[in-house]
């Protein structure tokens, strides 16, 4: 498996990814509500994805195995992760841990000390596992009430990445 930057021709495949990860695995957020669900995916089309991969202040990442995309990450320059959607055909493997890895790197590289991010309810244990602190605030994206304002220090990586 390899985690590179992602080139416009990966906005399709990317956006299935995010698609089936929402729908498929955040069952614990958007509960099945069809609104929910409508409001969370209606900017996940393979014309905005690509429009993200554009965006010069942030990087949208891919982990890519035998041609085929197995998670979708992007963390903005200020340290902010926005995605990290695995697919459901590859749960539970190590490989949201890997691009939390390489996001977590890439705001490093921006100068960032700490990363911050809205986890689901799905991903909360993932992230506490991670070294992720919540900060009391909860967030209600796309209708959900299941969103967890999280953060954490990258200092220990940082003196990693120089060593
Ligand atoms: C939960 C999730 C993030 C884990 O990522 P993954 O690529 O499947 O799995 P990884 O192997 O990288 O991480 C495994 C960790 O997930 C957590 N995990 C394991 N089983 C879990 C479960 N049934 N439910 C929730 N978390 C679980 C644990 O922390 C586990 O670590 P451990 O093996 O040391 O106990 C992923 O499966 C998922 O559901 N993603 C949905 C999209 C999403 O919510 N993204 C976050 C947006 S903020």
């Amino acid at each position: 498996m390899k985690i590179q930057d992602a080139v416009i021709n990966d906005a399709p495949a990317a956006c299935e990814v995010l698609r089936r990860s929402i729908s498929e695995l955040c069952v614990a957020d958007h509960g099945n509500d069809p609104a929910i669900l409508a409001a969370w995916l209606r900017n996940k089309t393979p014309e905005i994805v690509a429009s993200w991969i554009a965006q010069v202040d942030s990087s949208l990442l891919v982990a890519i195995e035998h041609g085929a995309i197995l998670v979708v990450g992007s963390v903005t320059d200020a340290g902010e992760i926005i995605l990290n959607y695995v697919s459901p055909d590859a749960r539970f493997r190590g490989v949201s841990r890997a691009m939390l890895a390489a996001l977590e790197a890439r705001a490093i590289e921006r100068g960032n000390t700490r990363s911050t991010l809205s986890s689901t309810e799905t991903a909360r244990r993932f992230y506490h596992a991670n070294g992720y602190a919540e900060d009391g605030v909860k967030t209600r994206n796309y209708g959900t009430n299941t969103g967890y304002r999280m953060a954490k220090s990258l200092t220990a990586q940082i003196v990693d990445h120089v060593s």
